[in-house]
């Protein structure tokens, strides 16, 4: 018998993206006003904007299976569409299964539709499931998937215990936070109560955004005598994203929780220290001005990036042509070079503000500090952001030098 044909019972329209060509809401017609978010306005959630998002999972999840190459399993639990699952079955090499679902029934029939005229039911099969109920019902050693893709409204911490226990060891976790307002501090209460960490409201607030995730990440994981390595990140637009490799074993899961901590901060001078205990030593004085310190965490302050992987991506990215690609080989060439740097960054903006001092420009300052022998890298985190070893104090006498040069050379003394 002919399948009945499909037709959605809300405006629709077929894009392309990558690779693919699939069915998503017509976002013109859910808008009434202009202030309308139309993506959350529409039936199945679509949002043209995460595009991105999705070419730097495709590009990762290829870097993984390159990685481990052997053929992988992805589930993307909450999936809209489809068009995030359907991607990763037309453009990743070797993967063998993608199990995709949502909660919502019109996002079900959306995604398999998106599914059929792809030609992909052989790999991919699409549940109308919740995310937890589908993830808890992989939990068993045989039915674990190589790759978890959480990509939800807000916060992904309600499916991450569940993720956690559908991965195989050494699977490669993603989850995308888009609850910045919690993770960056302008609801701290609700950040302690989904992260388990304090957040704060500082100029790096979207670094330690990404270091609250991973650390909830290691305390969920290692309830199950596992640990996590965080392989990548970025923060982009109005979204974080981590993405961290898991292992099985109590020792891992040791290793992975001797890398939370906090970071201590002071809003007078912007020193900032990185400590695993704060009741160490009683820190509660800025040790460069005597200004009461602030503090984030518990969070994770291990790498957020790894070398090894960037390079993997950033060669996939090379072989790819999506409309991101420059704007994605950027960001990947930042990471690499900032995953060997120190945590946090400094925006020489604020420091030259609070001094009432000219701005320099970030390849000036990179420039001044690799003089005087410190590191210095820019951040894809702020495109005015500096990582460096040198003190906020440092920072504060090189700016002041750097505009008493330029003094020199305007006005020189006769
Ligand atoms: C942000 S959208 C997903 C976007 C998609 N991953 C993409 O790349 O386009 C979140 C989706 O999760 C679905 N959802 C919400 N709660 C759910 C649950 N408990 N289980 C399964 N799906 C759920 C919503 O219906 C929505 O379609
Ligand atoms: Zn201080």
């Amino acid at each position: 018998m002919a399948e009945p044909e499909f037709a959605t019972d809300f405006p629709s329209e077929t894009v392309k993206e990558g690779k693919v060509r699939v069915v998503v809401p017509k976002l013109e017609a859910f808008k009434k006003q202009p202030s309308d978010y139309a993506p959350s306005k529409a039936p199945v959630f679509y949002n043209p904007v995460m595009e991105l998002n999705r070419d730097i999972a495709v590009l990762a999840s290829q870097a993984y299976q390159r990685m481990v190459n052997r053929e992988i399993s992805i589930c993307e639990p909450l999936t809209s569409s489809g068009i995030r699952g359907v991607r990763f079955a037309v453009e990743i090499h070797g993967v063998k299964k993608v199990v995709m679902s949502d909660i919502n029934e019109r996002a079900f029939k959306l995604a398999k539709h998106n599914v059929h005229i792809n030609g992909l039911e052989e790999r991919i099969s699409v549940k109308h499931k919740d995310a937890n109920c589908l993830l808890s019902c992989h939990g068993a050693p045989r039915k674990r998937f190589d790759i978890v893709d959480v990509d939800p409204f807000g916060s992904p911490v309600p499916y991450l215990d569940s993720a956690i226990r559908a991965m195989r060891n050494k699977g490669l976790l993603a989850a995308t936070a888009t609850d910045l307002a919690p993770l960056c501090g302008v609801h701290a209460k609700a950040c302690v109560r989904k992260y388990g960490g304090k957040p704060l409201r500082t100029e790096y607030c979207h670094e330690l955004a990404v270091r609250l995730l991973a650390g909830c990440i290691v305390t969920l994981a290692a309830k199950h005598d596992i640990g996590i390595r965080v392989v990548f990140s970025h923060s982009t637009d109005h979204y974080i994203r981590v993405y961290a490799e898991i292992a099985y074993g109590a020792k891992k899961a040791d290793e992975s929780i001797k890398n939370l901590g906090y970071v201590l901060h002071c809003f007078n001078c912007f020193h900032r220290e990185a400590m695993q205990s704060p009741f160490n030593q009683r820190v509660e004085k800025c040790p460069e001005c005597g200004s009461k310190l602030d503090y984030a965490g518990p969070l994770w302050l291990g790498k957020i990036f790894d070398k090894q992987f960037c390079e993997v991506m950033a060669q996939e990215n090379m072989h790819v042509a999506f409309r991101n690609s420059v704007k994605i080989a950027k960001l990947i060439a930042l990471a690499r070079e900032e995953a060997e740097a120190p945590a946090t960054y400094y925006v020489i903006d604020k420091i030259s503000n609070k001094l009432s001092l000219p701005v320099p420009s970030v390849a000036a300052m990179l420039r001044i500090l690799h003089d005087e022998g410190f590191q210095a890298f820019p951040t894809h985190f702020n495109s005015r952001g500096i990582r460096t070893d040198a003190s906020a104090l440092v920072l504060q006498n090189l700016l002041q030098k750097i505009v008493a040069t330029v003094k020199q050379k305007v006005f020189p003394s006769r």
